[in-house]
């Protein structure tokens, strides 16, 4: 049954090939001192960059250089963050890139003022702001995460061997993103499918969970549908707008808290995929797909009626004559196959995983409870051997 819950979701979104030209106007609602934070040059490349100094200087504002955000952010480079914008007194950070810039921008964002160490307080802890926050804005420019309209923001710290992610409130979700599907044509393939499946993932975590009848499920076929059909389109041309538009806003609406209003989730295949992060560095998608293989396989039993709806109203597998283990089955069948044709990364070997690391990553994996198994350590060191 669907349970009690509140829904408010602030992000303004502006879609579509004119959407950079609401820049300018969007900034002015904002202080003088903009900090532009982004990643390793891609935005210099394919002309975002320009685009967006652009707007900034058309709107008068003095502009705070913070590049070199990498894929799965430090707790290093967060600490960099804070200081620069305490140095300059930001009034916004806008963030321009992919999740990890994005949600290193958040993690700034509520940790610049705090006078405790954000790591500790927010990440190991899980604790909530007390300080001021300071506002962010985002130009995606790769899909996936679904950082562009939420609260999470993950963080690696390589020392303590955790990737933790923490899902601030609303107060701490972009005050507005900008989404041109023609700035994410430049991503190089193996990141934009492993953004593909990232998709894939944020939606059966929130699937595969609870026995009810809940409106979001049916939600979530469709947006899974619509997955699977533009990425097919996009992975043979990855210059077919409308498929980069669909999947730019399938992903967004995949984990922007409307998917899990009134339902549990399940989250073990992140917590997995996470924890592969942290001791491998290895790229999100990519760890979520090595994993999803074996994990789905383990749990099928536990929450077979989902498994059997998923076989029939997503993959439209036929139930005449077979049971219902073999129509699930089968659907996770459909599920690898797809995987396979849009070439994501299969076995976790690949992403530096092997028999020495798998008690380091075990260690470092959070045992949740909301799917339709809490896996033990034995498990997960299981399905980390069969993910090789
Ligand atoms: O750094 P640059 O040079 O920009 O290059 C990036 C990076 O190397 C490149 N890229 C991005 N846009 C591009 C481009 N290259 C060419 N053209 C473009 N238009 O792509 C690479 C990967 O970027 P990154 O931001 O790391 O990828 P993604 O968006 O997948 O973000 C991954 C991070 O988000 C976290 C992950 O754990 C990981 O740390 N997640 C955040 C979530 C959230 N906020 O809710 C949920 C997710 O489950 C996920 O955990
Ligand atoms: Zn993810």
């Amino acid at each position: 049954m669907q349970g009690n819950f509140v829904y408010n979701n602030p992000t303004k979104l502006y879609f579509g090939e004119d959407a950079m030209k609401h820049l300018t106007k969007e900034l002015a609602g904002y202080g003088p001192t903009v900090m532009l934070s982004y990643g390793g040059g891609s935005i210099k490349k394919n002309g975002v960059y320009d685009a967006v100094v652009a707007a900034l200087k058309e709107a008068g504002k003095t502009v705070v250089e913070d590049p070199g955000v990498m894929p799965n952010p430090t707790v290093e480079k967060l600490y960099e963050g804070c200081k620069l914008v305490r140095d300059n007194n930001v009034d916004l950070i806008l963030a321009v890139g992919g999740g990890s810039t994005i949600d290193y921008a958040k993690g700034v964002s509520a940790s610049a003022w705090c006078e405790e160490d954000p790591w500790e307080k927010y990440y190991v802890n899980q604790g909530w702001p007390s300080c001021k926050i300071v506002p962010v804005g985002a130009v995606l420019t790769m899909v996936g995460t679904g950082s562009e309209m939420n609260g999470g923001s993950v963080i690696t710290n390589h020392k303590a061997g955790f990737k933790i992610g923490k899902v601030f409130g609303s107060n701490v979700f972009p005050k507005f993103t900008i989404l041109n599907p023609r700035f994410t044509m430049t991503v190089p393939q193996y990141q934009m499918v492993a953004g593909f499946f990232d998709i894939m993932s944020h939606i059966m975590e929130q699937y595969f969970a609870g026995t009810g009848d809940y409106t979001t499920d049916y939600i979530a076929e469709g947006l899974m549908r619509s997955l699977i059909h533009s990425s097919r389109i996009a992975v043979k041309n990855p210059q077919d707008y409308e498929a980069r538009a669909n999947i730019m806003w399938t992903a967004t609406w995949a984990l922007n808290t409307l998917l899990k209003c009134g339902k549990p989730g399940d989250w073990e295949v992140h917590m997995i995929g996470q924890a592969m992060g942290a001791v491998t560095d290895a790229t999100h998608g990519m760890t979520l797909a090595t994993v999803s293989r074996p994990y789905y396989r383990h749990i099928m039993r536990d929450g077979l009626p989902k498994f059997v709806r998923f076989a029939q109203n997503v993959w439209g597998v036929r139930p005449e004559g077979k049971s219902d283990g073999q129509v699930a089955a089968e659907g996770l069948d459909c599920l690898e196959g797809w995987m396979r044709e849009i070439g994501v990364v299969m076995h976790s070997k690949e992403l530096g995983v092997n028999e020495e690391n798998i008690p380091a990553i075990a260690d470092a994996t959070f045992l949740l409870d909301g799917g339709y198994r809490t896996l033990t350590r034995d498990e997960v060191i299981d399905i980390l051997r069969q993910s090789m």
